[in-house]
């Protein structure tokens, strides 16, 4: 595996999760593919779950691991081309980006929506870079658009959890005083619609999801009814998607509090695992009752980013 960035490059889901459950089971069982290979974690962004865990999945495989925080040490990057450097920033990412490649065998990558230009974002400008230049296989943790990472271990909480052979799963929009990015909605939208289940999205009009993503997922406006008989409540913010509202992108459209997941939500459903990919805010994404209650999955899908960082390590380990 070279890129990491959509389910399909993961190819057949039920041979992934086999793997993963076999790597859950034995987690240094390939402690010796990463001997003298170097994984490199560039952050353009804050992280505290992708950090760790990615670390955590190099070591098992016996990886040297390099962190980059880019704003913070590293010389301030242009990333467009034709600019006068006559600024504050002192390089710029087509001379990085090469360079970095040097120093290693895979590298990971973190950088958000800039919400500047929807077709930037959407076109993936910076990590494409990455793909192009660095000369090494680059696996996206979390990028403008999709957080592949995430949605693997998501899936694998899933089936480890699920009381039926195909669950119901509804991906909710939540109110977030902050303006968020899609990826998350958007991978999770992506790998569920390839997942042996009955997934249903639901949010408030304006933040339909980018087509490319969510398919021909169910959409239900009616939160209450998208519920009914949910066994998977996965909560998430985000921002306007710019689908239908092309000129609200990236924009806070709505902070209905009535979105807010809570026992009344809950109750409604067949006792469904409450979901989040962390980091939440508390009484507005979902109350503590909730996320309190031993039914909440959010420390076990934070759990298996170790194991869905491993086998997308092992996997591209592979095929150096
Ligand atoms: N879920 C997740 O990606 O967490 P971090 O932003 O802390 O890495």
């Amino acid at each position: 595996m070279r890129v990491f960035q959509h389910v399909q490059d993961i190819g057949d889901l039920s041979l992934a999760l086999k793997e993963a459950f076999e790597i859950k089971n034995d987690r240094f069982k390939y402690q010796y593919l990463g001997k003298n290979k170097t994984c490199m974690l560039i952050f353009f962004n804050n992280s505290l779950r992708t950090r760790l865990s990615t670390q955590k999945a190099a070591m098992n495989l016996g990886m040297n691991v390099i962190v980059l925080d880019v704003n913070q040490g590293a010389w301030k990057l242009e990333t467009e081309r034709g600019v006068i450097m006559d600024g504050d920033k002192s390089e710029h990412l087509l001379e990085a980006i090469p360079v970095m490649g040097c120093y290693c065998d895979i590298i990971g990558v973190r950088s958000f929506a800039r919400f500047e230009n929807r077709n930037d974002d959407y076109e993936e400008k910076i990590l494409n870079q990455f793909i192009k230049y660095s000369g090494r296989p680059v696996f996206f943790m979390e990028s403008a658009t999709v957080h592949p990472l995430q949605s693997f271990a998501d899936l694998i909480t899933i089936e480890e959890y699920k009381r039926n052979a195909r669950p119901k799963v509804v991906l909710s929009w939540a109110p977030h005083p902050k303006a968020l990015p899609q990826a998350v909605p958007n991978s999770f939208a992506q790998w569920m619609n390839a997942a042996d289940v009955d997934f249903v999205v639901t949010h408030p009009e304006g933040y339909e999801l980018d087509p490319k993503f969510v398919g021909d997922a169910k959409v239900e406006y009616d939160q209450m009814k998208a519920f009914e008989g949910a066994d998977f409540i996965y909560a998430k913010n985000w921002s306007c998607p710019g689908v239908t509202r092309p000129d609200d992108y990236g924009k806070v459209i709505s902070k209905d509090m009535s979105w807010t997941v809570d026992t009344k939500h809950m109750a409604v459903t067949n006792n469904a695992f409450f979901m989040h990919c962390l980091p939440v805010r508390r009484n507005m994404i979902v109350t503590d009752d909730v996320i309190e209650a031993p039914t909440s999955l959010v420390i076990p899908e934070a759990a298996n980013r170790e194991i869905s960082a491993t086998v997308v390590l092992k996997r591209m380990l592979e095929s150096l």
